[in-house]
């Protein structure tokens, strides 16, 4: 079997077996937190002071194994490649592919897959980890769009743990509703913020500070504040995107990011891929990213804003021009899928095409010099 075959297959079977994948995560967290549940109710009958300070120095040791430089088959030198690469705790690895870590860190793929076992493994011993990413799941947040409607039309906001895509065509607004979740993500929960920062991936040099000063004024906030709140991060081409993806886990962490927003997705992927004839190989890369914004979501529990221009292709004469480009594999990975249209002037109609929960429809909302707002 040829390497790139061998690839091919690898991604396919990965991408059917992901929910399996995840209810198994799912298993060993429970087990592993009704076990320490045990343990927990055993550390209160605990009075003693000594058998306590035992416990505490115990607790010193789970958490120097939490370095992943620890685990079995890693050491330093490859411990610093992955965290170069993104795997900066033992939650990225255990939710990694041996496909990826192979090429993060020029590993075998045994070995790739024997550093997944361990991070999982060592996942199951620190009952906060294993409670956090349980307590995480029952924690989906909401950000407000700006716009009553267009939250109702999303069920609410645009949600953490999921990838919300918005296609349609040049001006129809976007990245504008892109800034807009950019400056709303920072308000405080009762205002519809999630009181957090926003990692903005630009690759299309549309991010425009200038209009995030506007929206901020707008809403009678600090601008200067809202602008130092946004991590701006430009991608060169498709290839860069990715890794500024990939290398995101410690900007999230650091700056305490609530959302990523990638505007917009496709761009990069199309221009690179032009005329290669590597439709494929553009698709198992864009499976890859995809599949990493998605997990980023889940693991910190952020929303994840993408952006898509629809084809506008004159030359298509069978089929929908207006279909979004990035084919099945973006709808496999997006969980809402909303199509926004140009109205009469400030007003936009966005349609609601794709979703597990919510119902097809459409509703009306407004970017005007204040930002996107409710059709009054
Ligand atoms: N400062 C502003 N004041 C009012 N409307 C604006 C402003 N900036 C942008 N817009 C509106 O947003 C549109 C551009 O939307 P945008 O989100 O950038 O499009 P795209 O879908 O291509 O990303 C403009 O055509 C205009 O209608
Ligand atoms: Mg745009």
């Amino acid at each position: 079997m040829s390497r790139k075959k061998k690839v091919e297959e690898s991604t396919e079977e990965e991408e059917l077996a992901l929910p399996e994948k995840a209810e198994e995560m799912v298993n060993d967290l429970t087990e592993s937190i009704e076990e320490n549940l045990e343990d927990s109710v055993d550390d209160e009958e605990v009075e003693d002071t000594k058998e306590l300070e035992e416990l505490s120095k115990e607790d010193k040791v789970v958490n120097d194994e939490t370095d992943i430089a620890n685990l079995p088959g890693v050491g330093e030198k490859t411990g610093q490649k992955l965290k170069a690469a993104g795997y900066v705790d033992m939650m990225a690895l255990a939710a990694a592919s041996p496909l990826e870590l192979t090429e993060a860190a020029a590993l075998g793929e045994a070995t790739a897959a024997k550093i997944i076992q361990g991070a999982r493994s060592k996942l199951t011993l620190g009952y906060e980890t294993a409670a956090v990413v349980m307590e995480r799941r029952k924690n989906i947040k909401r950000i407000s769009t700006g716009s009553a409607q267009l939250d109702d039309l999303l069920g609410g906001g645009v949600e953490t743990q999921a990838v919300t895509e918005m296609h349609g065509a040049f001006g129809s607004g976007k990245s504008q509703v892109g800034f807009q979740l950019a400056v709303n993500v920072q308000k405080p929960v009762d205002e519809g913020g999630l009181g957090g920062g926003c990692l903005f991936i630009d690759t299309e040099d549309t991010f425009r500070p200038e209009r995030i000063i506007q929206l901020a004024e707008a809403n009678g906030m600090d601008p200067q504040k809202v602008l130092e709140n946004i991590v701006v991060a430009r991608a060169y081409n498709s290839d860069h995107q990715t890794i500024l993806a990939d290398k995101s886990p410690e900007v999230i962490k650091k700056n305490n990011i609530k959302l990523i927003v990638v505007d917009s997705l496709m761009a990069m992927f199309r221009s690179d891929f032009v005329g290669r004839g590597t439709l494929s190989s553009r698709q198992q890369k864009l499976n890859r990213h995809l599949k990493k914004l998605k997990r980023l979501s889940d693991i910190y529990n952020v929303a994840v804003y993408i952006t898509n221009q629809v084809m506008s292709n004159p030359a298509i004469l069978f089929g929908d021009p207006t279909r979004p480009i990035g084919g099945h594999i973006l709808g496999h990975f997006s969980t809402f899928r909303v199509y926004l249209r140009k109205s009469k002037g400030e007003n936009r109609i966005a349609r609601m095409v794709d979703s597990p929960n919510l119902p097809e429809k459409d509703c009306l909302f407004r970017v005007c010099p204040e930002g996107v707002r409710d059709v009054e």
